[in-house]
């Protein structure tokens, strides 16, 4: 579904993404970790047209190389990042609402921004202003309105990041949700290796901007060079 075929981006000297090929296949949950500035987080931002980049990239058996950011999201592509971005004088209902508004396909579709708003478990928030969201309920917003988009593939960028272990419980059954039943295929960045064990079929591990390896996550988590590189002896002694 999506192929990311030699990617490569250069900020002045710096090579943050270098001569990165992989492929997420539809219904995936494909998980990708690597260390602080391995370039995870710049992955997204070329897949979702933010940067000129070497390389190519497929979704859906189009060529989506260079393709401005409204395009790549309107075919389908949608994405969270790693602090909640909100718009603080909406209330919830009309933060999911502007996300269907910019949708993939048909746009405002007010019926299926409410049943995104109950997926995401809302609901009784539908009339709070969404600054006064705590940090677990701003995330299930900024996922409710990526998906009122109706995307085909969403991206989640350290989608656990700050949460205590009650809420990252919850954050990943809502994950395995929006894959299993809603049929969004998944892409997770994220450093919580249990939760890239749990959910992936596919892990990815980068670091400078090149893979180490990419693999099933019991193949990946047992692979010396990612043991030295990212998870330490420590993780293997503890495992
Ligand atoms: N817009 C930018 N301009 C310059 N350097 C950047 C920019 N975005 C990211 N970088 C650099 O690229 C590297 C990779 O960053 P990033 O993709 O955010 O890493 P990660 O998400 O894996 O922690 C880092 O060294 C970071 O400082
Ligand atoms: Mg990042």
């Amino acid at each position: 579904m999506l192929k990311v075929k030699n990617l490569t981006k250069k900020f002045g000297e710096l090579i943050a993404v270098n001569d990165l090929s992989f492929e997420v296949k539809k219904g995936q949950v494909y998980g990708i970790a690597g260390p602080n500035g391995a370039g995870k987080s710049t992955v997204y931002n070329l897949i979702t047209g933010n940067y000129s980049y070497e390389g190519k990239i497929e979704f859906d058996g189009h060529d989506i190389t260079g393709l401005p950011p409204y395009r790549i999201a309107k075919r389908g592509i949608a994405r969270t990042f790693q602090v909640p971005e909100i718009f603080p004088s909406l209330n919830v209902q009309e933060t999911i609402r502007v996300g269907s508004r910019f949708g993939a396909r048909g746009g405002l579709d007010l019926k299926h921004s409410d049943e995104i708003m109950n997926f995401v478990g809302l609901e009784e928030d539908r009339l709070q202003h969404t600054g006064l969201l705590n940090l677990l309920g701003k995330k299930k917003l900024m996922i409710g309105a990526a998906l009122a988009t109706k995307p085909k593939i969403l991206m989640l960028d350290e989608p656990m990041a700050g949460s205590n272990a009650s809420e990252i419980a919850d954050l990943m059954v809502l994950i395995r949700n929006i894959n299993q039943q809603l049929g969004v295929t998944i892409i997770i960045i994220e450093h919580f290796m249990k939760v890239l064990t749990e959910l992936t079929e596919t892990l990815l591990i980068i670091e400078s901007g090149s893979m180490i390896c990419c693999d099933k996550p019991e193949i990946v988590t047992n692979d010396p060079r990612v043991i030295e590189s990212y998870l330490g002896d420590s993780y293997a002694e503890d495992k």
